[in-house]
């Protein structure tokens, strides 16, 4: 009884960690779990592959159908170990680029042939604007608070090309926020990206929370 007050105490408190802290936390994730970092702590070592193949069949079905051109410029944000960069490159003919704050994720990604990472700092995407034909973003925003979303969403809109696609996934439960992660319903995420009209086109359970896949095509306007 005192433990589970305890803990909730503690929930409460660090979910209202300054960003930097969240981001001491993905470092210190990074060491003790190596790849199995960017997964739900709940699974094992041995499954990362088994996993990721599940993930890329709830998703790339979706996204395939609204490419329809090659030769885009990918970009992965929040990378993370760049478990899905090996999927993109396949995409299309195109260049990938992998972006996230934790170096010790990147230093674990493949090296491949039309493939870059880069460490994000400071939030500031280091690319030029409307350079990025799909951006593809799996269980990151989660992890970012309220207060830095809409910076991060006005980087995010810079870099798209008008006509850009967008694959946002990101667990959409009904749950109260845990230390290091926001729980957001569907449709917050939705409208989330102004003029990018995401829609929910898959779902899926990863334990029992519920993973929302979305696909959107940005149009830009005077102000995006
Ligand atoms: C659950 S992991 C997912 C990683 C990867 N997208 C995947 O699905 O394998 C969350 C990732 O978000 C990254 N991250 C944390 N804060 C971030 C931020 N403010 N901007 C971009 N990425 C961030 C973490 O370093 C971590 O790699």
């Amino acid at each position: 009884m005192i433990k589970k007050f305890i803990k909730r105490l503690y929930k409460k408190w660090a979910s209202r960690l300054p960003d930097e802290d969240r981001l001491t936390y993905w470092e210190k994730r990074a060491k003790q779990m190596g790849d199995l970092a960017v997964l739900d702590r709940r699974h094992k070592e041995h499954e990362i592959d088994a996993v990721t193949e599940f993930q890329v069949n709830q998703i790339l079905p979706y996204l395939k159908r609204e490419i329809q051109t090659d030769n885009h410029t990918i970009l992965d944000f929040g990378c993370g170990t760049g478990r899905f960069i090996p999927y993109l490159q396949k995409l299309t003919q195109g260049q990938v680029i992998g972006v996230d704050p934790i170096q010790s994720l990147l230093d674990r990604a493949t090296k491949l042939d039309r493939v870059k990472y880069h460490l994000l700092r400071d939030g500031k995407v280091p690319l030029d604007s409307n350079s990025i034909d799909l951006l593809w973003i799996t269980l990151v925003l989660g992890g970012i608070q309220d207060q830095q979303l809409p910076s991060t969403v006005q980087e995010l809109m810079r870099v798209m090309k008008n006509n850009a696609l967008i694959c946002l996934v990101e667990n959409t439960s009904k749950k109260p926020n845990a230390a290091h992660w926001t729980f957001r319903r569907k449709a917050f995420y939705q409208n989330l990206f102004p003029n990018t009209f995401l829609f929910p086109v898959n779902a899926y359970n990863d334990f029992d929370e519920e993973i929302t896949v979305f696909v959107g095509r940005l149009v830009k306007t005077a102000e995006s």
